[in-house]
């Protein structure tokens, strides 16, 4: 057996005094390796102009299991004949000397060929007979071609199937040479040392030749469009808020936002809890007792919601629902350092323990700003979500009187959208309510105008892009992520 080398150096050779192979087939049998071998060294050859190499689809045939087992031990009908003996031999005796499928075809065909007679004995008719069948069936195996006619005995016997070859003709190429030295790449230490360089053959430099494609890091159009949301925010004057802790006690993502220990947000239907650590255990004492106050009994003219307030379900830790948590956090020390005027936005991720579908996952990410100050209206907060989604490119803003059990009052945010011809929602605000800010201890001047909204959504609308799964999650095509626009937002 040769090796692709062996092959190749044998095609060589030929085609340096013959001119053509008509079939590689019948040569790679001949040099005895395999076809598939020597198609690799043709298309290699071929590929550096040392030969011309055409297709040729040939017809043969293949000896079926049946056909092998004659080719070795002889045809049935032949073998029946070799059993008789010169003295004839009864039926039953023949039968027995045979196995039972040589026997009932070999029979039928020596009686058939008239080599056998059977009245009384069975015995021979003729002296001698040729296996022509098995040498046929040699023939084949050998590839020779046989008549029609005899191609069609063999076909109707279920002793050949036609097999389909692909192989290839070939003749000199333009580069043709009787041996491939392998070009050199490189220039080795050895080269030097015994100055055999200058007559080594080095392979041109291909100047066309494309580079690996580099893999980098590739911005997820979230990040992007966060990206330009972080911008804008900045543009108008907010601070960052700390998103750090997915996990979040239900005291601040709840409780501190005056949202009610029976409120079924909070049931695990909507809300994630956490099995370890299930329990935070340090709290501001004196803040919270006036959270339980005003839930329990209200105060700053508030009748709460009267009820028993609990600290163990305060306790019970959470993947925050909302990044409100995180204002409810800042705003409690903005009142404990002492108030000033802020102006604070975030932009993370968040859990929600729902079912999944084309618009929802158990997990986005929302933005969320708001504002700090003495004497806030609602008028502010009007004119800050149309300065806001102007910047986005939504000119046309609508609102609509909501509920949330943290604001008051609230408002859905709707803006046309030009493409779609209709008004679609694109946020939820509000004025944060006494209950909350005035147990934080902030002046009871202060009011916080706030508004929150995905960030999956506008980053959908932008894109393209109609299934949020296409977008987020372990579905995502890596085309997406390896290449999507630049984010242009309001132009
Ligand atoms: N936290 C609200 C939500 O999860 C959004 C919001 C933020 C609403 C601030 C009002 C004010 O949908």
């Amino acid at each position: 057996m040769r090796d692709a080398d062996g092959a190749e150096r044998a095609l060589l050779a030929f085609l340096e005094s013959n001119a053509e192979i008509s079939n590689s087939e019948a040569f790679a049998r001949d040099l005895g390796v395999d076809h598939e071998l020597l198609a690799g060294t043709i298309k290699s050859l071929h590929g550096f102009g040392f030969i011309e190499a055409k297709d040729v689809r040939r017809e043969s045939w293949e000896l079926t299991e049946e056909g092998l087992v004659y080719s070795r031990n002889g045809s049935p009908e032949v073998q029946v004949f070799d059993a008789v003996p010169a003295g004839g031999i009864s039926r039953e005796d023949l039968q027995r000397k045979l196995d039972d499928s040589v026997f009932s075809i070999g029979f039928r065909k020596a009686m058939s060929n008239k080599w056998l007679e059977t009245k009384p004995l069975v015995s021979r008719k003729v002296l001698k007979v040729e296996d022509v069948v098995k040498q046929q069936l040699l023939d084949i195996k050998d590839g020779k071609n046989l008549s029609a006619a005899d191609i069609d005995a063999l076909k109707k016997r279920k002793l050949i199937v036609p097999k389909v070859w692909k192989a290839y003709s070939i003749t000199k190429g333009a580069n043709y040479a009787p041996t491939r030295t392998k070009a050199a790449t490189e220039v080795t230490r050895e080269m030097l040392l015994k100055e055999t360089w200058s007559e080594v053959a080095f392979k041109p430099y291909n100047f066309q030749a494309l580079g690996q494609p580099t893999e980098g890091g590739h911005l997820h159009p979230l990040l992007k469009v966060r990206t330009k949301f972080r911008q804008i925010f900045l543009e108008m004057g907010f601070e960052e808020m700390p998103t750090n802790n997915f996990v979040e006690s239900s005291f601040w993502n709840f409780d501190a936002l005056f949202q009610p220990q029976q409120h079924p947000a909070r049931d695990s239907h909507d809300t994630f809890f956490l099995k370890s650590p299930c329990k935070t255990q340090t709290f501001p004492e004196d803040y919270l007792e006036r959270v339980k106050t005003i839930h329990e009994q209200g105060g700053f003219g508030s009748i709460g919601y009267m009820y028993d307030w609990k600290r163990e379900e305060a306790e019970k830790n959470v993947l925050r629902t909302h990044t409100t948590a995180v204002s409810s956090r800042m705003l409690y020390k903005l009142a404990q350092d002492g108030f000033v005027p802020k102006r604070y936005f975030s932009i993370d991720r968040v859990f929600r323990n729902e079912a999944v579908d084309r618009t929802h996952l158990a997990e986005f990410h929302q933005i969320e700003g708001l504002i700090c100050d003495k004497g806030l209206t609602l008028g502010d907060l009007i004119g800050v979500l149309n300065d806001f989604f102007s910047r986005l490119g939504m000119k046309k803003l609508r609102f609509k009187p909501a509920y949330n059990p943290y604001t008051e009052p609230s408002m859905e945010i709707f803006s046309y959208h030009e493409q779609l011809n209709k008004w679609v929602e694109v946020g939820n605000s509000g004025m944060f309510r006494p209950e909350m800010l005035l147990p934080m201890g902030l002046p009871d001047d202060v009011s916080v105008i706030a508004w929150g909204l995905s960030l999956e959504r506008p980053t959908m609308i932008l894109y393209g892009i109609d299934n949020i799964r296409d977008l987020f999650g372990h579905k995502v095509d890596l085309k997406l992520i390896k290449s999507n626009p630049i984010c242009r937002l309001g132009m």
